[in-house]
């Protein structure tokens, strides 16, 4: 048999994205944003995203059949996002998922979004696109089944989450190493692009903007990495695998208030360079830490916060330097998209997990 072609629907926050994969193959990835519609609101508003989704779904879906040059008739499975993500948003994708199975009769795989964010990188690595050298997702061995390394971990970065994951299955054998307690690393660069006046998505203007800056200029403090919180391998303390920002977030926010009352110029991109270092800093030392101590020896980078570039080269380094083969997804398929829907999708079909149905509904506080 070949490997299934599923085709992947994503609706969950204000992207619309269709992809198709065959196996671990990407065929097509189409997205569209309404993010230009949020942005002098400074914050994604759910009512905008719906009428958004409901606009651009069926031609985002024309124009990935066309593009990979594949009937919905070819099709053997429909995945769709069902959760985490806002309700209204969500219930677009979800609806026209099933209108299309049931149109169809082709199976439907209700997908977590979370997932399919680290997902994604089991698809093989296209052409030299977007990835980071030497990384790549697994390869697939050319029969019907699921690849899941052994020892598998996760590192999830995105605007709601952050968290180290060790993954036994793709259904849902999963166990959280550690998290944050507080802010997710994204919700802290949109809070700190806010500080500094950067705008919104916060994220990406942090990253370029820091490339210009002086990472050592100033110190930010790294949470949760004091004695009292690691304690040993034998004896770890409370939050050895955790993180903490929104202490840095205030430390950002009194940096700024002391240049300012001092009257002198706010040195923004040295600022966002050392606040950068902070955040991945910690991320990845905690990372490697959780890894190297529970043998994990496969790590997946997922979640928007895996655009970073700062990120992605110093979880290369450091898992390099720990001989952790990581797995960082191409740019394009860090944020929300289609592609890591339909990834996620064909491991299920792969696995023989049987389909979800028509009769879910979306959850839009999915864990
Ligand atoms: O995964 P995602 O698309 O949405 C969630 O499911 O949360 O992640 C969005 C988050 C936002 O907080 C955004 O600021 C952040 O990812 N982000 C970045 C970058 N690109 C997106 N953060 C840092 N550097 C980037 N290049
Ligand atoms: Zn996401």
């Amino acid at each position: 048999r070949s490997q299934p072609l599923v085709l992947g629907i994503e609706s969950s926050c204000d992207e619309t994205g269709v992809g198709i994969v065959r196996g671990t193959d990407l065929l097509t990835n189409t997205v569209s944003s309404s993010m230009e519609e949020h942005v002098r609101f400074g914050g994604v508003i759910p009512e905008i995203a719906s009428r958004a989704h409901l606009d651009a779904l069926v031609p985002a879906l024309q124009a990935a059949l066309a593009e990979a040059d594949v009937t919905l008739d070819e099709v053997d499975a429909i995945a769709v996002t069902s959760g985490p993500g806002l309700a209204g948003a969500l219930m677009v994708g979800v609806c026209a998922a099933k209108a299309l199975a049931v149109a169809t009769g082709k199976p439907l795989y209700a997908i977590n979004h979370l997932v399919a964010h680290v997902g994604v990188g089991l698809l093989n690595p296209r052409g030299g696109t977007g990835g980071t050298g030497g990384s790549g997702g697994t390869r697939g061995n050319g029969a019907d089944k699921p690849i899941l390394p052994d020892n598998l971990g996760a590192l999830l970065v995105s605007g709601g989450h952050t968290e180290i994951l060790r993954i036994r299955s793709i259904t849902d054998d999963v166990e959280l190493l550690g998290s944050t307690i507080d802010d997710a690393a994204g919700e802290a660069y949109d809070k700190v692009a806010r500080i500094l006046s950067l705008g919104y998505p916060g994220g990406p203007a942090i990253d370029r903007l820091a490339r210009e800056g002086n990472a050592k200029a100033i110190r930010f403090p790294r949470g949760l990495t004091q004695p009292k919180y690691m304690g040993t391998a034998e004896e770890p303390g409370r939050h050895r695998y955790d993180w903490s920002f929104s202490g840095l977030k205030t430390a950002v926010a009194r940096c700024v208030e002391q240049f300012e009352a001092a009257g002198e110029p706010v040195p923004v991109a040295d600022i966002a360079a050392a606040f950068q270092e902070a955040v991945v800093d910690v991320i990845t030392s905690k990372a490697v830490l959780a890894c190297r101590e529970r043998g994990i020896t496969d790590v997946l980078l997922g979640g928007g916060v895996a655009a970073n570039s700062r990120l992605r080269q110093l979880t290369e380094q450091r898992c390099s330097a720990a001989g952790i083969t990581l797995h960082v997804p191409p740019l394009d398929l860090c944020t929300d998209n289609g592609a890591m829907v339909a990834a996620l999708g064909a491991q299920l079909v792969m696995a023989g997990i049987e389909p979800s149905g028509i009769h879910f509904a979306p959850d839009s506080s999915m864990p």
